[in-house]
């Protein structure tokens, strides 16, 4: 069984405006998955979808094999969402914001008290628990929401941008507590802009971008895509000719300019003696080899 299986969805909003289209992928169980996209992308529209907060326009979400449509309820209890936005009662205390958290989820008295408290000494607000909502820092909101988000102890939990407008030391320690639940078997799926935050964290990846999935695969193997570096060579003499490698895949850009992409590591000196044996002259060379941002880049259109 997946932790989370979506087929064919798609978002229309009101106005007409495609947010998801056709978007199909699975998580498995114990996966920390990264959903990465430029803003707009549709991340929000999605897991607004899945936590039922916006309806789908047409298409299917599985939560633990539970269908959102005929399970809604059950679906529910096995997830915890974090939010973009605060998303609790900024009048109450803290620690009631928790209680009535878990009290929805009709979770026995004990379990509740014993999670609340865990919770919050685990994320440092054991000290603000008396204190309302609204006289916490933004931070603070952020981790209570977090707090909020695994009270019932879901199976799945969603996090919409965690780390957005985070100082490095509370990202790092948001991190580390992400990895944390995970190794001890909460799926987790986050959204979030910073490839540096999916690399250190997740196994898999979706890259959207305008409601599409553009790239999906495990992060090993997307980074692997960044070993391969390019070369562009700039030739002496304009030719005519076509060119082919097996050792390397070579392109025209045109009759003046080849590009070579080459697994890293190769050596420069086996792709000069292919040129000399084709009898052409290489006037420069200059290396442009995709970053890790620059392939994202690529990916969503190098527009933003
Ligand atoms: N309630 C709504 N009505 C109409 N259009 C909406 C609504 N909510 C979102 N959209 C549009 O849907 C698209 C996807 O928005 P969404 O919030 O899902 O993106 P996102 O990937 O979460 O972006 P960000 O990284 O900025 O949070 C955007 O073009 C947005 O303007
Ligand atoms: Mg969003």
């Amino acid at each position: 069984m997946k932790a989370l299986e979506i087929k064919n969805l798609t978002k229309i909003y009101d106005n007409n405006l495609v947010a998801l289209d056709d978007i199909s992928f699975e998580v498995e169980q114990g996966d920390f998955y990264a959903l990465l996209g430029p803003n707009g992308a549709g991340k929000s529209t999605m897991i607004g979808i899945i936590s039922s907060l916006v309806n789908k326009s047409s298409g299917k979400v599985n939560i633990l094999g539970l269908d959102i449509d005929t399970h809604h309820s059950e679906a529910k209890k096995r997830i915890g969402v974090v939010g973009q936005e605060v998303n609790f009662n900024q009048f109450e205390t803290v620690h009631n914001i928790l209680l009535h958290q878990a009290g929805f989820f009709g979770m026995p008295f004990s379990e509740i008290k014993k999670n609340c408290e865990f919770y919050l000494k685990r994320l440092n607000l054991w000290d603000k628990r008396n204190e309302q909502g609204r006289n916490l820092s933004g931070g603070m909101k952020r981790r209570l929401m977090v707090a909020k988000a695994l009270v019932n102890n879901p199976d799945l939990l969603i996090l919409d941008e965690p780390t957005a407008g985070v100082d490095t030391e509370l990202r790092k320690s948001l991190w580390e507590f992400l990895i944390e639940i995970n190794k001890k078997g909460t799926t987790i799926i986050l959204t979030t802009h910073y490839l540096e935050e999916a690399e250190r964290l997740c196994k898999n990846i979706s890259i959207i971008d305008r409601g599409k999935i553009v790239r999906n695969s495990d992060m090993n193997s997307f980074l692997r895509e960044i070993e391969i570096e390019t070369f562009v060579f700039e030739l002496k003499e304009k030719t005519s000719k076509n060119l082919s490698s097996e050792n390397f895949d070579i392109k025209k850009i045109d009759d003046g300019t080849f590009s070579v992409q080459a697994n890293k590591g190769t050596n420069l000196n086996s792709i000069f003696d292919f040129f000399d044996q084709e009898g052409i002259e290489i006037l420069s060379m200059r290396n442009e080899t995709n970053r890790l941002e620059e392939l994202y880049l690529k990916l969503t259109n190098n527009d933003h």
